[in-house]
């Protein structure tokens, strides 16, 4: 990795987070994807050699409880909303150059040779911890099958996560006041001796990482409180049936999966080779990005940030990969100021805006430019409707409509000319914004950069009048017109 400008000489690689195969997506998820999309597509244009990856999480709670409530397996149910997703995200233009999932063969491949090499390197020991347990269903009760209380904040909680309080990781054993979500009752802790991952060896590395770091800020300083409070080591099996087999002495198996986190971080690199096998190392090598020389780039929500900057950046040392030059945590999306939540159906579905008739386009600027990327936004109609009628309709749309009419209806396309000195240097200025937003990582200052050019298009035709040229001065009407084509051919690359 380097902290060159981009474009860099050696190959990106853009991820999103992946989403879990377990329901609808909404406005809230394509901040993100929409997010990443834009800014693959931006280090694209920069000429960066940049493959687009993702795919579908589909282990863990999050996945087997909902597949236990629509009585099907874990596996029927996340493989469905697996091809829903992979159908949706081209429907919004989000092109990712791979999308798998966490289940498949090279995913599994993939973790499993990690966690050997974690092993193999000394990261991880066994050690006696107490786990939540329902006797009543004789079970254990790992991550979303035990709610009750943040130990750190005091907030309602998941068991392995803070989701509603202070986003903070939870190890089994943590939460306080432990219900099993599964008959309701209370949940006993019973001792259970499991594998961890030796996170807090890691500290002065961590630390020095986050340092180097790019990307947005709360990306950077959350981390280093935890690192300041202390570094836990991380429990990565699970008594579970759903997910990746734990694996064994000997290349066997145990009756143990992974943590979901575990497998899902992977899949970036398992969907970056994919991609590889399938165009060929000659036009993209994932063992560029991943173990040599190249960019890593993670677009999250900033709910997953810890995964992201503490225990991901931790396995990616310890098995000997790259770290990731940056990491670009959104805010969240709101609705009327209270959070996206699919069980109240408070959210603005996928399907419903694209039903409703409206271009993907008009919501990609929206949730482009609607606020900082780490801004916590309320999703407003009032705002979409004010943003797309007065910047996209009233700026760009316009000034691109009467340039092009005006040169299709006078010269049957673009006139003979050369580019002005005044229109070259003002569009040399926004190529300039727009490199340095990209490498500031604002999608919102790129995407502004496009709208102050078509701004300035309207200002410069509007203050040449090429209508009252054509006769007075043939010439110079070519010229303005030529002007504003070549504005609007870079307004398109822009955008
Ligand atoms: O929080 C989530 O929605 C997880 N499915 C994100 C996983 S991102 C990753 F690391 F793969
Ligand atoms: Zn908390």
């Amino acid at each position: 990795m380097s902290h060159d400008e981009f474009p860099t000489n050696a190959p990106a690689v853009v991820t999103c987070g992946l989403p879990y195969a377990n329901g609808d997506l909404h406005v809230g998820h394509l901040r993100t994807y929409v997010g990443g999309d834009v800014y693959a597509r931006a280090l694209k244009t920069l000429g960066q050699e940049t493959a687009f990856v993702c795919g579908s999480d589909m282990h863990g709670t999050p996945v087997a409880v909902n597949a236990e409530k629509q009585g099907v397996s874990p596996e029927e149910f996340a493989l469905d909303w697996h091809e829903t997703y992979k159908e949706t995200f081209p429907r919004f233009d989000v092109d990712f150059d791979n999308y798998g999932h966490t289940h498949d063969e090279t995913n599994a491949e993939m973790t499993k040779s990690i966690v050997r090499a974690l092993d193999e390197a000394g990261h991880i020991y066994q050690k006696e911890i107490m786990v939540a347990y329902d006797p009543a269903e004789d079970q254990h009760l790992p991550d979303r099958y035990v709610e009750g209380t943040c130990p750190y904040c005091g907030e309602k909680a998941r068991g392995d996560e803070c989701d509603e309080g202070c986003q903070r990781h939870l190890e089994p054993g943590e939460i306080e006041d432990p219900v099993s979500s599964i008959t309701g009752n209370p949940a006993e802790y019973r001792e259970r001796s499991h594998k961890f991952f030796e996170v807090s060896a890691f500290e002065d590395y961590l630390s020095a990482f986050l340092d180097r770091l790019e990307g947005t800020s709360n990306a950077r300083n959350q981390p280093r409180e935890w690192i300041d409070s202390g570094l836990q080591d991380w429990c990565i099996p699970r008594d579970m049936d759903w997910g990746i087999d734990y694996p064994g002495e000997d290349d066997g198996e145990t009756d143990l999966v992974l943590y979901v986190w575990v497998d899902a971080p992977i899949e970036y690199i398992s969907s970056t080779k994919q991609y590889t096998d399938r165009v060929g190392s000659d036009s993209y090598d994932w063992e560029e990005p991943w173990r040599d020389e190249g960019e890593i780039v993670h677009v999250i929500g900033r709910d997953i940030i810890q995964h992201h900057s503490i225990f991901w950046p931790a396995m990616l040392n310890g098995a000997g990969y790259n770290e990731p030059r940056a990491i670009m945590a959104s805010g969240f999306v709101t609705l009327g100021g209270k959070g996206f939540s699919t069980s109240r159906d408070r959210a603005v579905w996928a399907d419903e805006y694209l039903e409703e008739g409206f271009h993907p386009d008009l919501l990609r600027y929206y949730l482009a430019t609607n606020g900082g990327f780490q801004q916590d936004v309320d999703f407003s109609w009032d705002k979409f409707r004010d943003r797309v009628n007065t910047e996209l309709v009233g700026t760009l749309g316009n000034f691109v409509y009467r340039s092009l009419l005006f040169a299709a209806r006078n010269y049957g396309g673009t006139p003979d000319a050369t580019v002005s000195e005044e229109v070259n240097n003002r569009i040399a200025k926004a190529v300039s914004e727009f490199t340095d937003a990209i490498n500031d990582y604002s999608i919102r200052k790129a995407g502004n950069a496009g709208i102050r050019l078509a701004q300035f298009g309207n200002e410069y035709i509007q203050r040449n009048e090429p209508w009252k040229l054509t006769d007075a001065d043939p010439e110079q009407a070519r010229q303005v017109i030529y002007d504003c084509v070549q504005l609007a051919k870079a307004l398109a690359v822009i955008f």
